[in-house]
């Protein structure tokens, strides 16, 4: 049995297998909290009620000791989850050492043991609402007609700029760590007409900011015959639909991590669009000084959303400053048929997106003209020469969308090993 079941089974007496979270005497009595997947029970250990060949077993033990505990289970109003459960008899499985995690760590000291502190109750609650938003995510594409495909992660070429990519040798060759699965997707296209990954991307940016890591889940989206309207559409359909089941489902979950329902609630749409132009107004306004073909610094776009209470577009971005595969505008070829997707209350970007060019000799061009190399992207130019159709597509930072949904300081807590510039370790 679990901890989420005991409440339905007082006066029973129940088996539970798990972990010492607290421990503490008194008198003769032992409390001794135990923890399992699904949440906390508080136990008490009385000499005439537990065994006692069980009677070591609950001495010796420690904080994080695996623990098999029978006994029966009863309401008990000062216990934290109002339920106790009295110990009959208990096994010791694997004893702790003193653990060296205790209150009020640094979390210096909390990454480098992230290999234990993943037990705690906080990261055991993301962790379960970071396996439900893959799942919700799966559901809905499932759910809509799209096939999951599973790209490369070690190609030749970047989907973005080619700086940022960690290199490694290939058998004598050199190859990269994707930045990107977009391209591929682009040619899955083609059989399956709507597809999507969930696979990390690499970035080998020298970025030490609270939402940048150098391995991330990326979610990728990539579907024929979508414009760049299509595109955002469905962005705005796919966060609504997962704000809406996280709501529905995952109560608990959101008033263990202490984030307030409603904020997901109004995540609805439609979502405000601004274009590129009005972003940098909008920011003017606020008195920071932005050029034309600037790009949005990570401030730039915590101003721009401190006060939106839903993620907002800007789409219509200057050609000049965008990827290679992006489709300019036909009745305004100085901007891009693109769009980022900002989170709202300062979390900034978490989508970006575009309609990709689907024309052989523009693709061709534009590749010449990035000075990228012609060869490597051989075959992605090819898609364009048998049944090319007008696409497009995005891609998701799951971790950063995971740090707007449960309001994280830091990005580093939406992923259980996070790697970083300065972080490999564990
Ligand atoms: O904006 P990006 O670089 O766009 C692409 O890679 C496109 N090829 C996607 C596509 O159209 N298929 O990255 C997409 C998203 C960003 O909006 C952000 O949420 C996330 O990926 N992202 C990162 N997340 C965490 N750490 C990083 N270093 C990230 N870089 C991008
Ligand atoms: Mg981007």
């Amino acid at each position: 049995m679990h901890v989420s079941d005991v409440g339905s089974n007082v006066g029973k007496e129940v088996e539970l297998r798990g972990w010492v979270y607290r421990k503490r005497s008194s008198g003769s009595i032992f409390f001794i909290v135990l923890r399992d997947s699904t949440g906390i029970i508080q136990m008490s250990a009385k000499k005439g009620v537990t065994a006692d060949e069980s009677w070591k077993a609950v001495g010796d033990a420690n904080i994080e000791a695996s623990i098999i505990v029978n006994g029966t289970v009863k309401e008990e109003k000062r216990a934290p989850t109002g339920f106790e459960l009295e110990i009959k008899t208990m096994k010791l499985v694997g004893n702790a050492e003193p653990y060296p995690i205790t209150e009020y760590q640094s979390p210096e000291l909390l990454l480098d043991n992230r290999h234990l502190w993943l037990r705690s109750r906080k990261m055991t609650d993301i962790m379960r609402f970071r396996a439900m938003v893959f799942k919700y995510f799966r559901d809905y594409f499932f759910e809509n007609q799209f096939w999951e495909v599973t790209p490369p992660l070690i190609t030749k070429a970047g989907g973005e700029s080619g700086a940022d990519m960690f290199a490694l040798d290939y058998f004598g060759e050199k190859a990269y760590l994707t930045q990107s699965s977009q391209l591929y997707l682009e040619v899955e296209i083609s059989a399956l007409e709507k597809v999507y990954c969930l696979v990390p991307s690499y970035r080998a940016e020298k970025s030490r900011t609270i939402k940048h890591l150098a391995e991330y889940w990326h979610l990728e989206v990539e579907a024929a015959y979508y414009s760049n309207k299509d595109n955002m559409d469905l962005q705005e359909d796919l966060l609504s639909y997962l704000c809406g089941k996280i709501v529905k489902e995952q109560t608990p979950l959101l008033e263990s991590l202490g984030v307030d329902k409603k904020r997901l609630e109004a995540i609805k749409p439609p979502f405000k669009r601004l274009t590129y132009s009005q972003a940098l107004e909008e920011l003017n306004k606020k008195g920071v000084k932005k050029e034309w073909l600037d790009d949005l610094g990570v401030e730039d776009e915590r101003m721009l959303t401190a006060e939106e209470k839903k993620p907002m577009f800007i789409y219509k971005w200057p050609l000049k400053i965008k990827s290679f595969y992006m489709r300019a505008d036909p009745d305004d070829p100085e901007f891009a048929l693109n769009s980022d997707l900002q989170a709202p209350q300062g979390h900034g970007e978490i989508i970006g997106g575009s309609e990709r060019i689907w024309d052989y000799n523009e693709l061709k061009s534009r590749i010449k003209e990035m000075g990228l190399s012609e060869k490597n992207y051989e075959w992605y130019t090819d898609l364009r020469k048998y049944g090319s159709v007008p696409h497009s597509g995005f891609g998701l930072g799951t971790e950063r969308v995971i740090k707007w949904l449960l309001d994280l300081d830091h990005i580093r807590d939406a992923i259980p090993f996070p790697r970083m510039i300065n972080r490999i370790y564990p």
